[in-house]
């Protein structure tokens, strides 16, 4: 069903930013506003759940208020409302779910769930300038998940492997504190560390985990701990550290991406997540897919983190018809779970 001009309004809180957007026909940004209470979890060393529930519930109206106003658009105007019912800390999703059924119920607008580990591969779709073709193989790598589907159309995902132990961007965020480059979410900065590493040494060499394993399944707590007897071991600085744990972490998501991609006869290979953003990994997997004959597709910068325009997209590409009193958060919800 194609119901163009379709405007919907998307709802993310699944973790500690409040987002909400609006977008056009799946793939037209119309609005975008964020409120984080992240300098909150930068204080504690980590988000305190109740913490981001109490403050998602004092920025959502004035996110909602401040949405419509850049849109310019009025309620009546909308064709529908998004929402993440998972997965993500329980409080922060009842907020917005809680919130997205009211502004339903009040507007007499449908409701339509969304997984956010879905919502992170919709932002290829937004404002793209070249169309997906399906099957796409996608690598979510995000700091609570690392997931391979495939991905055979809008509403057509098929679980192929997955992370047994930390996700990719955990496995960033600890390693970064593990080597005191920052305490919270320090991805990023990790990443930026190793990039201005002038230095190299090939007798450092940190494990590729389960690279070879007949299988799609990832396991990064091995290198976690690999790093942190490499800098006990005070041999190397923590910036040639950094550096080749990027390298490790990339070439292993790298080399099983293709290799799926290889195997399923995929057309695509889509990026979604946090960790998205990292340089390397957009390098090594552009220059690989290229080798490979993929058409590679990754979000811009400013889709790969929390972002309700993904929701708002995914939203529009997977409209589901539940009965408001049927939708509920759910913390636990994987890639691949049917929403019900
Ligand atoms: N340039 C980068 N390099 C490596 N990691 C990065 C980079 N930028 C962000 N990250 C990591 O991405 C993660 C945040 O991504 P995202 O917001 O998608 O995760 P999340 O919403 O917390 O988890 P999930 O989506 O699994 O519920 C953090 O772990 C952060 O450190
Ligand atoms: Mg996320």
């Amino acid at each position: 069903m194609y119901n163009p001009n379709m405007l919907i309004l998307g709802i993310e809180t699944s973790c500690d930013e409040t987002a909400v957007a609006i977008v056009e026909d799946g793939i037209h940004e119309i609005a975008s506003v964020l409120a984080s209470s992240a300098d909150f979890s930068i204080e504690t060393g980590g988000i305190v759940p109740e913490v981001a529930a109490r403050k998602q519930l004092e920025f959502i109206i004035p996110v909602i208020s401040k949405t419509l106003e850049q849109s310019h658009l009025e309620n009546s105007q909308i064709d529908a409302i998004a929402v993440t019912v998972g997965p993500g800390l329980i409080g922060s999703l009842i907020v917005g779910v809680e919130s997205a059924k009211a502004l339903s119920f009040a507007c007499n607008k449908p409701l339509i769930a969304v997984n956010h580990l879905i919502g992170h591969i919709y932002g290829n779709f937004v404002d793209s300038k070249k169309a997906v073709e399906f099957p796409a193989l996608v690598l979510v790598v995000s700091g609570g998940h690392t997931d391979l589907v495939l991905m055979k159309g809008h509403g057509n995902f098929e679980y192929i492997g997955g992370t047994l132990d930390d996700a990719a961007g955990e496995t960033f965020d600890k390693t970064a504190r593990l080597l005191g480059i920052s305490p919270y979410y320090g991805g990023a900065a990790l990443s930026k560390v190793a990039s201005e590493c002038k230095e190299s040494n090939p007798i450092l060499k940190l494990p590729r985990p389960i690279m070879h394993s007949n299988n799609f399944d990832f396991s990064f707590s091995g290198l976690k701990t690999a790093v942190r007897t490499v800098a006990l071991a005070k041999k190397f600085s923590f910036e040639l550290i950094a550096k080749e744990f990027e390298e490790a972490i990339v070439e292993v998501l790298v080399f099983k991406t293709i290799k799926a991609a290889k195997k399923y006869d995929a057309k695509s290979i889509l990026l979604g997540g946090g960790v998205s953003a990292n340089r390397r990994l957009r390098e090594v997997i552009e220059q690989e897919s290229e080798k490979n004959g993929f058409n590679l597709h990754v979000p811009p910068l400013k889709l790969c983190a929390d972002s309700a325009v993904y929701i708002a997209s995914a939203g529009f590409f997977n409209q589901n018809k539940l009965e408001l009193k049927d939708i509920q958060p759910n913390p636990s919800l994987g890639i691949a779970d049917e929403i019900k």
